[in-house]
């Protein structure tokens, strides 16, 4: 996540640094304990799991979210047994993923550690909320995307994982920082964020292309 400092890196470079640097016995590589191997992948970009169902609505955090499939597009999530999130999920059947931006880290941070089976958090945090277009989860204001997904039943992942998988049947994105399929956040502008753990999180960095691949 931090930023590359040029615009273009070549491949020589760093493959040419790998092969020398990481092998038995090299300052470079270090074990890891295992209960801890997660946090190498855990900063891809912390979501906000909308739901509802019933009158009930509600937010949490997930770190363990990742696309699956391109077109229909899918997307796995997470979803632990022992929260509101969870119960809503089943009964609805859909959820939203919404991406926060940096101001919104404290509320990420929040929504992850309470439950809204004590405290209404769109009420405590002052979350803005708007209709979906296709499902009846709320999606959260001061994000930089929207995905509205509708669960694939899957009861063995789900019962033995936790792992709900989903089709995207809506997706949306701020046009300042998400245009022509690319992310491109303008200077200053607020970045999306990504979780480490104990409430520290990495910002996007900057972006760059290598030689010859612009995409
Ligand atoms: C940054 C962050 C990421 C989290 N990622 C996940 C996740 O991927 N899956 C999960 O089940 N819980 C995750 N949690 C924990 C839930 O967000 C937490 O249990 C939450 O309080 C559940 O809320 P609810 O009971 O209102 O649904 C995460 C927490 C934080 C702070």
């Amino acid at each position: 996540m931090t930023a590359a400092g040029n615009d273009e890196e070549t491949l020589a470079a760093p493959i040419a640094a790998a092969g020398a640097t990481a092998g038995e016995g090299s300052p470079q590589r270090r074990a890891v304990e295992l209960p801890r191997a997660y946090r190498l992948l855990n900063h891809g970009p912390v979501v906000l799991v909308s739901s509802a169902h019933g009158g009930r609505r509600n937010v949490m955090a997930a770190s363990w979210s990742m696309p699956v499939d391109f077109d229909p597009p899918k997307v796995a999530v997470v979803i632990d047994k022992s929260t509101l999130t969870r119960e809503l999920v089943e009964a609805s059947g859909s959820f939203a993923l919404n991406i926060p931006l940096r101001p919104l880290a404290r509320a990420t941070e929040i929504v992850g550690t309470d439950s809204g089976r004590e405290i209404d958090k769109f009420a405590a945090l002052d979350l803005g909320t708007f209709p979906a277009d296709k499902i009846a989860a709320p999606l959260l204001a001061g994000c930089a995307g929207w995905l509205e997904c509708k669960v694939i039943e899957e009861p063995h992942n789900q019962e033995a994982y936790d792992l709900f998988l989903a089709e995207v049947v809506a997706a949306s994105a701020d046009p300042a920082l998400f245009s022509n399929g690319r992310w491109h956040f303008p200077p200053a502008s607020p970045r999306t964020l990504h979780y480490i753990a104990g409430g520290a999180f990495f910002e996007t960095g900057e972006a760059f292309t290598v030689a010859g691949e612009i995409v």
